[in-house]
């Protein structure tokens, strides 16, 4: 391969901010478990410690909710994560607070990831595979194969359709797309008051073809308290506790 070929396929890099949503209540946890203690580091230390050593990451905007605000720049000035760009007021939804995060982004951003700071199991190879999809594609999410059988139930709990397995998967952040996309379909989503459980929701429903990658089991995000159990065997099995 002569040194032109080289450079050609040299890989792209594509200025990428990452918003971190950390607005929730905390309802069924009962407890905001982004400052939960984690084997002594708070959960939303252990989501952002991946992004701020990742090279694929310029730059990181934190949602949370507004009497917040200073503990967690706190949190990011006593953790040296100086990649926190902002740390801004989310909203009622999990949308309107993606929505403030990523109009807060900087001028250069070309891809933007998001990610609940509920899941501090995110590594920085799982980042960075996400970053190469999309920076091809557009738009990329993490997912796992499901291994129990999904079926649709209505209100009563008594099963109204099926859905083929091998079809199935389950659907994590971080979720990366083009910026200008994204922004827009958050837009539209909060615009006209779509109940959505994800961004790339928002995408697809733009007509977006959104491209997954293969997700990590181990990044749960922490809804119930169980999941603090759950959370602990990860740390176990790396060694971190
Ligand atoms: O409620 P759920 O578990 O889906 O929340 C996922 C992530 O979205 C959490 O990190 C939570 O802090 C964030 N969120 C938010 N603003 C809301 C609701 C949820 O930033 N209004």
């Amino acid at each position: 391969m002569n040194l032109k070929d080289l450079f050609s396929k040299k890989k792209s890099d594509p200025h990428c901010s990452v918003v971190i949503v950390a607005a929730g209540s905390g309802e069924r946890m009962g407890a905001d478990k982004v400052f939960l203690d984690l084997a002594g580091v708070p959960v939303l230390a252990r989501t952002l410690k991946p992004f701020q050593d990742s090279e694929c990451v310029d730059e990181i905007v934190i949602v949370t909710r507004t009497e917040k605000l200073s503990e967690v720049s706190d949190l990011c000035s006593s953790n040296g994560f100086t990649k926190v760009s902002k740390v801004v007021s989310g909203g009622a939804t999990r949308t309107e607070s993606a929505l403030a995060g990523v109009s807060e982004v900087g001028p250069k951003t070309k891809l933007i990831a998001i990610h609940d700071a509920a899941r501090p199991f995110i590594t920085k190879e799982l980042i960075s595979s996400l970053v190469s999809c999309a920076d091809q594609f557009m738009a990329a999410v993490p997912a796992v194969r499901c291994a129990d059988t999904i079926r649709i139930v209505d209100d009563e709990g008594v099963i109204t359709g099926d859905t083929d397995r091998n079809y199935a998967v389950q659907i994590q952040t971080p979720q990366i797309f083009d910026a200008d996309i994204i922004k827009g379909a958050l837009s539209y989503a909060v615009t006209h008051e779509r109940s959505l459980t994800d961004d790339s929701s928002a995408a697809k429903m733009m007509g977006v073809k959104v491209h997954t990658v293969s997700g990590d089991p181990d990044n749960i995000k922490l809804t119930v308290p169980d999941d603090l159990i759950k959370g602990a065997a990860i740390l176990k099995s790396r060694g971190e506790s």
